[in-house]
């Protein structure tokens, strides 16, 4: 049984098409300084001819490189950051926090096991009346339920709920600490930032995932002629609360419709139950997955429009988004910084600049002319070094077998 068939219906309240558009990213200053820094890098790269062997990196060697490769030592040799308090404190939070909970994986799936057992145990002792042994179980349980990352996140969202319902700001706040210390462990929020993805046909494109709030946005960095850069291919609502507060007179109150568009109307989804060999690969018996929206359109993005989607938790390193009507699925990997760089700078990383017939004239606005030198720019680059297939070996891909490895 492959994912799609496996999904049943869930319904979503749609009134995210309104909403969208307001997450496209706004182009910042960082964004022209790190373009401006990578031109000033490919100047001085007199040539790029002939095949790169692996580089043996040095800097001293550095000028003797392949053009594709001078810019690897970049990332070598890196001095280590300069003592911080602020960040050594935040590193020790986590390793704290990383302690209290069972890790995202087996640890956490034999733990919940565990639980349903205990659960089962405490049933059966309480029909059968036997005391002792229930205040054990119970016991066992809490201990438990209190490892579990996911359960916590959830209770203690709960929890900060409630008190802020009846008034009571600090114990609200403490349960926000607490909620925001599992969540920490949680890879779904971990997933900020860049990540290539094979769109079929339209070949590889980054993305950039962001959150707000509890949803998940991923914007594409690079676009093709369905959905362009800038636009958000797909979002996923991560909210582990289900408060349904579409008769909730008071809009402005926490989960209410305004601050989670994409509002869960169903039970969470089930984990994807892996057959020994993809367990074996991936490391975990299950993925976890989470309701969403994956946007599709026609070309030059016409009748854009949301359906239904999964994100799939596969680990660290990876995940995947599945438009499940269209029975379409995409596995993301973590660029290499080096492949980051190459896409970022072929996507021209902001809004594409105009098509110039001729060069603007010396009135043209200073932006125009700003346009015209940065699509040079692009064109010489894109000449110099195309993406090479071997950029993305570090990303997996899926091959023809991904089908058997979520059966
Ligand atoms: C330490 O790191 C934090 C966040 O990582 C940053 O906001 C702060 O400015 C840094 N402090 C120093 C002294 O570098
Ligand atoms: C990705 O999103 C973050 C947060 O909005 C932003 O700061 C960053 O510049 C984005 N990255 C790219 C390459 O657009």
């Amino acid at each position: 049984m492959t994912i799609v068939q496996n999904l049943s219906v869930f319904v979503f309240v749609v009134a995210l098409t309104q909403t969208a558009s307001s997450f496209v990213p706004q182009r910042s200053p960082v964004q022209k300084t790190f373009l401006s820094r990578i031109f000033l890098g490919s100047q001085n790269i007199p040539d790029a001819h002939g095949e790169s062997p692996k580089p043996t990196v040095s800097v001293t060697g550095y000028s003797s490189l392949p053009a594709q490769d001078r810019r690897q030592p970049e990332f070598q040799n890196l001095e280590p950051l300069p003592e911080n308090e602020t960040r050594q404190q935040r590193i020790d939070r986590e390793t704290r926090n990383r302690d209290c909970f069972a890790e995202f994986g087996d640890d956490l799936w034999n733990l919940r096991d565990a639980m349903n057992d205990w659960s089962r145990q405490l049933i059966s002792s309480l029909a059968s009346g036997t005391v002792d042994f229930e205040s054990d179980v119970r016991e066992k349980l809490r201990q438990a339920e209190a490892r579990d990352p996911e359960l916590v996140y959830m209770l203690a969202l709960a929890d900060a709920h409630e008190a802020k319902t009846q008034g009571q700001y600090e114990s609200a706040k403490a349960h926000e600490e607490r909620a925001q210390a599992a969540r920490s462990c949680l890879p779904q929020f971990q997933l900020d930032g860049l990540w290539v993805g094979k769109y079929g046909s339209h070949g590889y494109e980054m993305i950039n995932v962001t959150y707000v709030g509890d949803t998940l946005i991923a914007t594409k960095i690079t676009g093709d002629k369905n959905v362009p850069r800038g636009e958000i291919t797909f979002q996923a609502d991560l909210h582990p609360l289900c408060i349904d507060s579409s008769n909730h007179p008071d809009a402005n109150k926490p989960f209410s419709k305004s601050s989670s568009p994409l509002h869960k109307m169903t039970e969470p989804l089930q984990p994807i139950q892996l057959t020994d060999k993809a367990a074996r690969k991936w490391g975990t018996r299950q993925l976890s997955r989470y309701g969403g929206l994956g946007q599709v359109a026609e070309e030059g993005f016409r009748n854009h429009q949301y359906m239904d989607g999964q994100l799939i938790i596969i680990g660290d390193g990876y995940f995947s988004f599945a438009w499940v009507p269209i029975e379409q699925q995409i596995f993301f990997g973590r660029p290499s910084p080096e492949l980051a760089l190459k896409m970022l700078k072929n996507s021209g990383i902001s809004k594409v600049p105009g098509i110039f017939d001729q060069p603007p004239s010396i009135d043209a606005h200073v932006e125009t002319q700003k346009e015209y030198a940065m699509r040079c720019l692009e064109l010489t680059d894109e000449h110099r070094d195309e993406v090479g297939n071997n950029d993305f070996s570090c990303i997996w891909t899926g091959s023809d077998a991904d089908e058997c490895y979520f059966e």
